[in-house]
């Protein structure tokens, strides 16, 4: 048995209080999901900024009356320290996922992703400490490691950010490193690589490749390959960076405490090759996509290449990742199916349980 599946029969046992920053996002939800399962407490922030309320519609249709009576939603925002201490009141565990992602939103509106990622963090980290959270697990990026060529990419070694988005998050983890140093305040960073899955929204400028991909693929749409499809990424499955954020927040080593790491599965793969995986994937659903990608310019601020070194976390936390990309792939289309099957349904169908989950 791995350390995650003997920690996922002990939690039901001891429920604890969490909190979710950004619980109405695409990770966000994932987390309230398995937590809510697990007959946790959990109580949500959110302002809805990239968040959605059908996702939080959607975890309550897959849980039971009772566990979703454990959770308590706050709409309020993390740039308002009373909002962060109110929803850090009484509670166990933070798991602060709210923050504005994208390399690209960074650079259109640099001052909004720092008022967020940054004031917002350390917010989030003044409520936590006052109101005496055991520990604070907090939603870092592989964008720290900006510049740095070397592969795979090893925690202790990186380089300079290449985005305005990169900053935040790099400053995300001076923060907390000096917020357990000051002030002996736990806290645990996970360097997320291209996390994807159910959720995870395929509209608007900023939607990550794979719901992008996955949305267009499925409407007929042009799919557009940015550089020559070479760019390679460590796609993470959602259910991975979950099981790192549930080990980091309950781990009894001491020498796990205080420290980053990288969240993905170990493996580097093109864009070229995620696309065909893509398309093979719906052929087996029986949807034929018949198209080719469009390439275009490089965008600006994308590292080239990516790929974790995954073994601090397996060796630190027990983190041993349950889906491989293929996997991944294979839920996350099938939902994305399922969502496109219930969004053409009379309304009654579309608050079924089953075709919304
Ligand atoms: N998805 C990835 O591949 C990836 C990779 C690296 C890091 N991350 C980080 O993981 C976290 C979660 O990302 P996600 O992909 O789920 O994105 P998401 O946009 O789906 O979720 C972010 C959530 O935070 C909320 N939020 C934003 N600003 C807020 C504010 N001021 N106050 C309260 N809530 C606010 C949003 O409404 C949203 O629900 C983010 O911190 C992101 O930077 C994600």
């Amino acid at each position: 048995m791995t350390p995650y599946q003997q920690l996922l029969q002990d939690l039901p046992r001891a429920p604890k209080t969490w909190l979710i920053t950004g619980a109405a996002g695409f990770i966000g939800s994932n987390l309230l999901e398995t937590l809510l399962t697990l007959d946790q407490t959990v109580v949500g922030l959110d302002n809805f900024a990239t968040g959605h309320q059908r996702n939080l519609d959607e975890v309550r249709s897959v849980v039971t009356r009772e566990q979703w009576a454990r959770f308590a939603f706050l709409k309020g925002d993390i740039r308002e320290l009373e909002d962060c201490r109110r929803a850090c009141n009484g509670v166990d565990y933070v798991l602060h996922q709210a923050a504005l992602g994208s390399v690209p939103r960074s650079l259109a509106d640099p001052i909004t992703s720092n008022a967020t990622n940054i004031d917002g963090f350390l917010n989030m980290l003044v409520a936590a400490r006052d109101e005496g959270v055991k520990s604070f697990v907090y939603a870092a990026s592989s964008s720290t490691y900006g510049d740095h060529p070397g592969l795979p990419k090893v925690e202790d070694t990186i380089g300079k950010p290449l985005s305005p988005y990169a900053v935040t998050k790099y400053v995300n983890e001076l923060y907390a490193d000096v917020f357990a140093r000051s002030y002996g305040f736990t806290t645990i960073g996970l360097r997320y690589f291209n996390v994807f899955g159910r959720r995870q929204d395929p509209d608007g400028a900023y939607a990550a490749v794979i719901p992008k991909w996955t949305a267009a693929l499925l409407k007929g749409d042009t799919v557009y390959i940015n550089g020559d499809g070479e760019t390679s990424r460590d796609f993470c499955y959602v259910a991975n960076a979950v099981q790192a954020n549930i080990l980091a927040a309950t781990t009894s080593n001491p020498e796990a405490r205080n420290q980053v790491y990288n969240v993905a599965v170990g493996d580097r793969t093109t864009l070229n090759t995620l696309f065909l995986m893509l398309r093979n994937n719906l052929l087996t659903h029986d949807v034929s996509p018949n198209v080719r990608p469009t390439y275009r310019e490089f965008r600006a601020g994308d590292v080239r290449h990516s790929q974790a070194a995954t073994e601090k976390a397996q060796s630190l936390l027990g983190y041993a990742p349950s889906h491989t990309l293929e996997q991944g792939i294979a839920e996350a289309v099938d939902w994305y199916l399922r969502r496109l099957k219930a969004s053409k349904a009379p309304q009654s169908c579309v608050a079924s349980p089953d075709a919304s989950s």
